[in-house]
């Protein structure tokens, strides 16, 4: 029998805390292997306080020295592996009191990068959601909220720059080589908000004036050799405060703002008060050495962990359970932040495309398997799985939802209002949705389903037209998700932006706003058979199950004045034809042509509606996925639009260079993502005749958009001059990490090459490669990752040898990195979705790993859901 039985939270027993602290003062001296923490806690009687009720302090890994209250050694107290229970507590805790513990951990072992680490002889720590109890013994759970005050200390030769929150009070030299540094935040926060940082950095810096006239200092710490890339941050950050000001009316309130990179991190990056650290991918860009997305996406991630100053920060989460009230939140605030800085409205309509596309590929599976749950999750036994696409991606289209609802003028009282009654609180998403619909007069009651219920929602369209009296009908019906803990299965508000396609441009346009199982609509005056365009611009993340005919698609495709839903008729159009194992036909192939050669139309938004839609997203379509089918016949009907339009692109390859020095600005990158696609489909047409050219682009590129697509499109479509390119950029980027893991990825994530040695074998040999760690998450993440999850056609083999290294890897960095392996563990969550002769193996591979008697909390949560 087993006794250990996985302990699960649950959102509805919720309890405030007993215990709170007014005060915290940490005094910190930094050793990779012995770091000495002091903490000196202010306690005062919590919301829930009973008197005489122990103190129960939570600490994880950590070596307790002593404890102290009010000065005086204290012995009445237990411990445990997770906490430390204090009895005996002055006047029952009924008054303030002062805790004073002396701990010690061990950076230098610490692999799993929660808690205090070294990165590259560097300190960082790591502590959301529950990391802060890796460093001293505390209530660590976000409604504690406090004033920290912090004194760090270092030998100043190895570790000269020592940063923590908030402003700096004073610096101090001490005896033998150690120095020391006081930082004191101002603002109330919860432990997962503290960060220190202590090393050999250096940073480049500006001084900003915010709208109430304040001056701030910006800064953006790196390695020394690092500074040169950090320029693009820096205007990030800079665009992003002036957004927040001008769009929400909300100004930085520090005076100063840290942004660190670290080439260790687990995730993209933290939102810590006034020190945000960030993994170095999304810092970190030069021209040569980072493409568009890299640049886009560092773009994004800077002003995310800025939109959290308020949006986490000063308004942050009662419990973990209400994580996307800040995570859904600031997606959506990042979202519209880099839609604005397309600076066009076709660039906005490209961004929602490129969100959308993510939402689908990634998201819809999730909320189909095992693991789904609602954006608020009603329970969980490792916190660290439900940092997920649901949570931040559904969490946005939530919150974007709410807009479409309210419009944007509503949308921004309903945030006004929560700042007005939520600053310096720990609150919920129903505290989220009541200043939303108290703002603006509205009764979101049946809104709240949203975040109770799981699984995508389907909608289903029925139209009817009525010639002789010029009447069109249409009739909704939703039903909650297929295969979704979705237990009530009640009807959600949803949203529905449409418009009614006529010759005569009748301008029929409304927002239908389903909210029973199944309405009707009604419209008059409308001249002719209409084709509905509905759900324009995604307005709700659901599936439409509309059987519109192919001619009604291909109008949609060529003249829908939504982009959105004009790219989705091309994508539905191609869907259908890949699933029926049909090439694209004359008219298809006729709208392409059309489309392509459009002087007017954006090549942003050229390039999107001619790629494909994903494997992924084909997975989702079918009842029982065969990926090698799946995978022929995406790859043939490519082969078809290359080879058809073989002419138009060799002219979009001439007409999509650039000139003039590298800017990474949305117009000049959707010309290069055109002009890199229209090269990797001549690829695929004529491979012979365009590799030298290919060759050509990848030895002459000015930066690492042109380079590495150019390298990319040799690698996957087998040319024989792609050893020789890639022997070549590893040795010209050798001293360039982030680089090198754009090289292992694109090995790793090569679908299968006729008469080439398998991408499983190549991986094999990479992981053998010496610039390969198996504790450096995004090195990790650019082979195994990459292999598992993004590169299904060579993953799934029927003799489940992808599976079986699936297996392996995840037991291998089980030991190291809980958080990487429980990530790689989601790999197989869809096992029940495949064709027979894969899930045999992929279950296998599942119980194999079941089978570890030391698995991790993380990896036991995800594989034990997958196999429930
Ligand atoms: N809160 C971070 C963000 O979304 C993500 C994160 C979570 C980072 C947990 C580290 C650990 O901006
Ligand atoms: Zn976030």
């Amino acid at each position: 029998m087993k006794t250990d039985l996985p302990q699960s939270f649950r959102r509805l027993e919720y309890c405030a805390p007993n215990y709170t602290f007014a005060q915290v003062g940490l005094d910190i001296a930094l050793d990779p292997a012995r770091t000495i923490v002091k903490s000196r806690l202010e306690v005062l009687p919590g919301a829930s306080h009973e008197a005489g009720s122990p103190l129960v302090l939570q600490g994880h890994e950590l070596e307790f020295v002593s404890l102290r209250i009010n000065g005086e050694a204290h012995r009445q107290f237990e411990l445990t592996p997770e906490t430390l229970i204090i009895h005996a507590l002055p006047n029952e805790g009924k008054q303030s009191f002062i805790v004073e513990i002396i701990c010690v951990c061990v950076p230098e072992k610490n692999t799993s990068l929660m808690g205090l680490y070294v990165s590259n002889g560097n300190f960082f720590t790591q502590c959301e959601a529950e990391g802060f109890r890796k460093i001293t013994y505390f209530l660590d759970r976000p409604d504690v909220m406090a004033r920290y005050h912090v004194t760090l200390r270092a030998r100043e030769a190895e570790y000269p720059v020592l940063l923590s929150n908030g402003n700096l009070i004073s610096t101090e030299k001490l005896p033998n080589g150690w120095h020391s540094a006081v930082w004191e935040d101002p603002f109330l926060k919860p432990s997962y908000l503290f960060a220190l940082v202590a090393g050999k950095l250096e940073c480049i810096e500006e001084t900003i004036t915010t709208s109430s006239g304040a001056k701030k200092l910006l800064q953006i710490w790196v390695e020394p050799h690092d500074l040169k890339k950090t320029r693009h941050a820096m205007d990030s950050l800079i665009a992003s405060i002036h957004w927040d000001e001008k769009r929400y009316g909300l100004e930085l309130d520090l005076e100063r703002f840290m942004i660190v990179a670290v080439g260790d991190f687990n995730m993209g990056a933290m939102e810590n008060k006034g020190l945000n650290i960030f993994n170095t991918k999304y810092v970190l860009a030069r021209p040569e050495t980072a493409t568009d997305a890299d640049f886009a996406n560092i773009e994004s991630v800077v002003a995310h962990e800025y939109f959290h100053n308020w949006t986490g920060n000063r308004v942050t989460c009662r419990d973990w359970f209400q994580l996307s009230l800040k995570e859904g939140l600031t997606v959506f605030r990042d979202q519209e932040f880099s839609a604005d800085q397309m600076g066009s409205e076709s660039g906005r309509a490209v961004k929602r495309i490129e969100d959308v596309r993510l939402l689908r590929q990634l998201q819809f599976p999730e909320d189909a398997g095992p693991m789904a749950h609602p954006i608020r999750p009603d329970e969980y036994q490792e916190i660290n799985n439900f940092y997920t696409v649901t949570v931040y991606e559904k969490g946005a289209e939530v919150v974007r939802m709410y807009q479409t609802l309210l419009g944007v003028d509503g949308f921004r009282k309903g945030m006004d209002l929560y700042f007005q009654r939520h600053d310096g609180q720990a609150v919920t998403c129903d505290d989220f949705l009541f200043a939303m619909a108290d703002a603006n007069g509205r009764d979101l009651s049946q809104f709240k389903n949203w975040y109770s219920q799981a699984g995508t929602p389907k909608v289903r369209v029925e139209e009817s037209y009525d010639a002789d009296k010029r009447q069109y009908q249409v009739t909704l019906r939703q039903s909650p998700a297929v295969n979704a803990a979705n237990k009530d299965g009640k009807p959600f508000h949803i949203p529905l932006k449409m418009r009614l396609l006529t010759p005569a441009d009748d301008r029929v346009e409304a927002l239908l706003e389903l909210t029973q199982d199944q309405q009707t609509w009604n419209f008059d005056d409308v001249t002719s058979r209409p084709v509905l365009s509905i759900n324009r611009s995604f307005s709700a993340p659901i599936n439409l199950d509309f059987n519109q005919s192919e001619a009604d698609l291909l109008t949609m495709f060529s003249s829908d004045d939504d982009a959105f839903n004009r790219w989705e008729a091309g994508q539905k159009l191609a869907m259908q034809m890949i699933l029926g194992n049909r090439l694209p036909d004359a008219a298809l192939i006729e709208a392409y042509r059309n489309l392509l050669t459009d002087p007017d139309l954006d090549p942003a938004f050229k390039e999107l509606a001619l790629t494909l839609p994903a494997e992924a997203y084909l997975y989702e379509q079918c009842a029982s996925v065969d990926p090698q089918k799946i995978y022929a016949a995406r790859r043939a009907f490519r082969h078809a639009i290359a080879s058809e339009l073989r002419i138009e692109w060799a002219a979009l390859y001439q007409q999509m260079q650039t000139s003039g020095p590298f800017s990474p600005d949305a117009a000049s990158a959707g010309k290069r993502a055109l002009k890199n696609l229209a090269l990797s489909m001549l690829l695929e047409a004529d491979p012979l005749i365009w590799a030298p050219m290919a060759v050509n682009q990848y030895q002459n590129a000015d930066n690492m958009t042109d380079r590495y697509a150019a390298l990319a499109g040799l690698v996957i479509h087998g040319s024989k001059s792609a050893a020789a390119c890639l022997e070549d950029f590893y040795i010209r980027f050798a001293d360039d990490a982030l680089v090198i893991d754009k090289w292992f990825a694109l090995q790793s994530s090569r679908p299968p090459v006729a008469n080439a040695e398998s991408t499983l074998s190549d991986v094999k040999r990479l992981r053998e490669h010496e610039a390969f760690k198996m504790n450096n998450p995004n090195r990790v993440r650019s082979v195994i990752h990459a292999f598992c999850m993004s590169n299904p056609a060579s993953f799934h083999q029927v003799d489940g040898s992808g599976y079986a290294f699936w297996a392996e890897s995840v037991l291998a960095l089980d030991p190291i990195n809980p958080q990487i392996a429980a990530r790689l563990a989601r790999g197989l969550d869809r096992w029940r979705h495949f064709a027979p002769i894969y899930q045999e193996q992929m279950l296998a591979a599942l119980k194999r790993v079941a089978a570890c008697e030391t698995l991790s909390a993380d990896v036991k949560e995800v594989v034990s859901k997958a196999l429930e």
